[in-house]
C-alpha cells in the first residue's frame, strides 16, 4: 500500500517549508514529535474469530404448526417453497444431493431442483450421466437431497433410491433449458481436468454451432433423474433451539402416496 494510503501524509508535514531569506542563519531543525498512529485492525484470522458473535439463526424466524401438517409431503414443500420466494430467499430451488461412489465415499454437490410429483413422492432433477454424480447414481442408485433457506430458517431432507427417468422425457427437459446451459451440456466432459478455460469456450463454440444446425440434438449422457422419497424431513428452526422437526415416512412401496408423520426431537 502507498504511504499516503496508510495516512502517513497529514496536511502539515505535506506543505513545503520556507525558503531562509539570503544570508539569515539557518533555524535548527527539530523533528517534530510523531503522531501516534492507532494500530490497525487485525485481520480476521481464523473460522472461530471470523464467525464470533454471529450465531445462526438469530433472528425471528415464521413458527411450524405440526399439528396443521398435510398427509403428505408434497403440500408442505410447495408451501415452503413459495414462502421462500416471497421472503426473498435467493436460489431456493438449490439443493445438495449426497450420493455415495463405489468405494462407499461421501460426496455432495448443488443441483437445481426441476420438479416435485403432488405427493411430495418423486423429486426430479438433471445431470450428465457420465459426471461423477451420474456414475455414482448408477452404481449406487441412492441419494439425499437437502436445501436450507436462510432468511426462514428451514431446511427440507429428503432420502430415497434414484431412478434415471426414459430418454424422451430427458429430451424433453433439454429442450426446455437455455441456449448457454444446452451448449454447455453438449460439451460434457463435467469435472474433467481443464488446461485452460479458453479450451471451454472454444468447445462452447463448437457447440452452439452443432445446435444451431441441429436444434433438436440432445447429448447421450443428458439425464432426468428421480429421487423416490422414503423419508421427507421439515426443520423448522428456533433461535432458542426449539427446533420443530417433522418426518414423514412413506409407509407403501416406492411412488406410493402414502405417509406416516412423526415428530423428531431437535
Ligand atoms: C446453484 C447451483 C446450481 C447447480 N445446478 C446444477 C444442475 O442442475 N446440474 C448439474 O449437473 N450441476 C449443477 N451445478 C454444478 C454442480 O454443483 C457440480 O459442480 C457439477 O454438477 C459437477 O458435479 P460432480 O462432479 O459431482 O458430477 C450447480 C451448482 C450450483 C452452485
Amino acid at each position: 500500500m502507498a504511504a499516503d494510503e496508510e495516512g502517513l501524509t497529514g496536511p502539515d508535514e505535506a506543505r513545503p517549508a520556507p525558503e531562509p531569506e539570503a544570508g539569515a542563519r539557518p533555524e535548527p531543525t527539530v523533528e517534530p514529535p510523531r503522531e501516534r498512529r492507532p494500530e490497525p485492525r487485525p485481520e480476521p484470522r481464523s473460522v472461530p474469530e471470523l464467525l464470533l458473535g454471529r450465531p445462526p439463526m438469530a433472528r425471528p424466524l415464521p413458527s411450524f404448526d405440526q399439528d396443521a401438517a398435510p398427509a403428505a409431503p408434497g403440500p408442505l414443500f410447495v408451501d415452503w417453497l413459495a414462502t421462500a420466494l416471497d421472503a426473498g430467499v435467493l436460489d431456493p430451488q438449490a439443493f445438495t444431493l449426497s450420493t455415495v461412489d463405489a468405494d462407499g465415499m461421501p460426496d455432495a454437490r448443488v443441483l437445481v431442483l426441476r420438479d416435485v410429483d403432488a405427493a411430495g413422492t418423486g423429486w426430479n432433477f438433471s445431470a450428465a450421466a457420465d459426471s461423477p454424480k451420474g456414475r455414482q447414481l448408477a452404481d449406487h442408485p441412492a441419494a439425499a437431497l437437502t436445501v436450507y433457506w436462510p432468511q426462514l430458517g428451514r431446511q427440507v431432507r429428503v432420502r430415497g433410491t434414484v431412478e434415471r427417468a426414459a430418454d424422451l422425457v430427458a429430451a424433453a427437459e433439454f429442450a426446455t433449458r437455455s441456449p448457454a446451459a444446452r451448449a454447455s451440456s453438449l460439451v460434457g466432459r463435467q469435472s474433467e481436468p481443464l488446461a485452460e478455460l479458453t479450451e471451454y469456450d472454444e468447445a462452447v463454440a463448437v457447440a452452439r454451432r452443432r445446435l444451431e444446425a441441429h436444434p433438436d440434438v440432445v447429448p447421450p449422457g443428458h439425464a432426468v433423474y428421480t429421487l423416490w422419497a422414503h423419508e421427507v424431513e421439515f426443520w423448522q428452526g428456533d433461535s432458542e433451539r426449539r427446533h420443530v422437526r417433522l418426518r414423514y415416512t412413506r409407509t407403501g412401496p416406492v411412488s406410493s402416496p402414502d405417509w406416516s408423520r412423526t415428530l423428531l426431537w431437535p
